[in-house]
């Protein structure tokens, strides 16, 4: 049983929230509702009050002198998941500003980040495709908020195209499938490493992969909301987090932190391109460009998975990466073999379209009890949900 908390703001779509009220009533949740002035005149106060048993907040909390508790606070305290629904194109500009000029949206500001919130947006197709609404949306997605997109229909204005609110029924599944989600890796440890590692040549010039990091986050950021306590160790990356990073810059680096951590983790997943070879003498000073020719002689770093898979303990879980250009399938199962592997994740690095740098990636994973997922192309939290989801089915056996 949770606390739901819903934020209305004003669409038209607002006159469905007592059906998405009673839905979340009928599973055994407490409910309360936020309307925002406009809101209040789609969905009567005395319609929600009746349903779910409670006061409804009302934006007169700026100017009621009554002694009341600091209301945008105390809801966002009380609230398990805050839905915002219908999410206007306003409302959602004001999120993306940080702007709280009434209860609802200061009670967005006011509730912590780390606990699930949702939003259904709902407008007319031209207000939702404006790149000013595009924009919002992204930048709170971001930030960890969860979109249940708006669908096709007849919308208020007669038109015909995206921008209806999703039904009520919809939502509630959507809401209750992401919260069983979000348990899914209680109690776990998990070890995530992302990025490139870099082998140094001189003070200036270094020798590195093409990774950009971001599927090793998402997967990170991922398992956190799922629940695990997540270790990432990282390669140079610019990119933020919320995570504590540990970053280290050598292949070997990298090595020598994990074999400090691993034997507390239960699951070890390697996203990290580990540069291969490294320079056998480093220059401590910077190589002058005098001759026509530079040798440098370069020896093969430590396969870090092969490493560790040989002080894995019994019931550790060890994912690999396999970026192929060619053979894909046949190269991922041979890695598998050879690493001494759990599970291998494969993608395919000529496509343009996914994997390096790209927000998306489409990925296949092989487990060594011989299973194979195809992980259609989508965004990169996506993916790593997914895969983790494959992961605690393997462990589940
Ligand atoms: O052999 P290859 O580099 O293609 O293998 C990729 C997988 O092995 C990735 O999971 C990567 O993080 C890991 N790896 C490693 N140590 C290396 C090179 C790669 O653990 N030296």
């Amino acid at each position: 049983m949770s606390n739901i908390l819903i934020g209305v703001s004003g669409g038209i779509a607002a006159y469905k929230i007592p059906i998405l009220c009673r839905k979340f009533i009928q599973a055994g949740d407490s409910v309360k509702v936020i309307l925002t002035e406009n809101a209040a005149k789609f969905v009567t106060p005395l319609t929600l009050e009746t349903l779910t048993k409670n006061r409804v907040y009302l934006d007169d909390f700026l100017t009621d002198i009554s002694p009341r508790d600091i209301e945008h606070i105390d809801l966002a305290e009380w609230a398990d998941i805050f839905i915002i629904a219908p999410a206007t194109a306003n409302t959602i500009a004001k999120m993306a500003c940080g702007i709280a000029d009434n209860l609802l949206t200061s009670t967005y500001l006011a509730y912590k980040t780390e606990k699930p919130l949702f939003i259904c947006p709902a407008m007319n197709t031209n207000m939702y495709q404006n790149p000013a609404t595009v924009d919002n949306l992204n930048k709170i997605a971001q930030r960890g908020v969860n979109i249940i997109s708006p669908i096709e229909g007849e919308l208020a204005c007669k038109d015909v195209g995206i921008g209806k609110m999703q039904e009520p029924e919809i939502i509630f599944e959507a809401v209750k499938d992401k919260l069983s989600a979000c348990n899914v890796l209680n109690g776990l440890k998990v070890i995530v490493t992302a990025g490139p590692t870099i082998e140094d040549i001189d003070p200036v010039r270094y020798i590195s992969n093409r990774s950009s990091g971001k599927m090793g986050y998402a997967i990170a950021e991922m398992a956190k909301k799922m629940g695990a306590d997540v270790t990432l160790i990282s390669g140079p990356s610019n990119l933020k987090t919320s995570l504590n990073v540990t970053k280290v810059k050598s292949a070997i680096n990298m090595l020598n932190v994990l074999k400090q951590k691993v034997e507390d983790c239960d699951i070890l997943i390697m996203a990290a391109a580990v540069a291969d070879y490294r320079v056998e003498n480093i220059s401590d000073i910077k190589i002058k460009k005098s001759s026509n020719e530079l040798h440098l002689k370069l020896i093969k770093n430590p396969d870090i998975l092969f490493e560790l898979s040989k002080v894995k303990r019994e019931g550790q879980v060890f994912v690999g990466f396999a970026a192929e250009s060619n053979d894909l399938e046949e190269n991922a199962v041979l890695k598998l073999k050879m690493k001494n592997l759990d599970m291998i994740v494969a993608n395919d690095i000529k496509r343009e379209d996914i994997a390096f740098d790209s927000d998306y990636n489409e990925v296949i994973v092989f487990n060594k009890k011989g299973s194979k997922l195809t992980i259609k192309k989508d965004k990169k939290e996506v993916i790593a949900e997914k895969i983790l989801k494959e992961i605690k089915a393997y462990i589940n056996g």
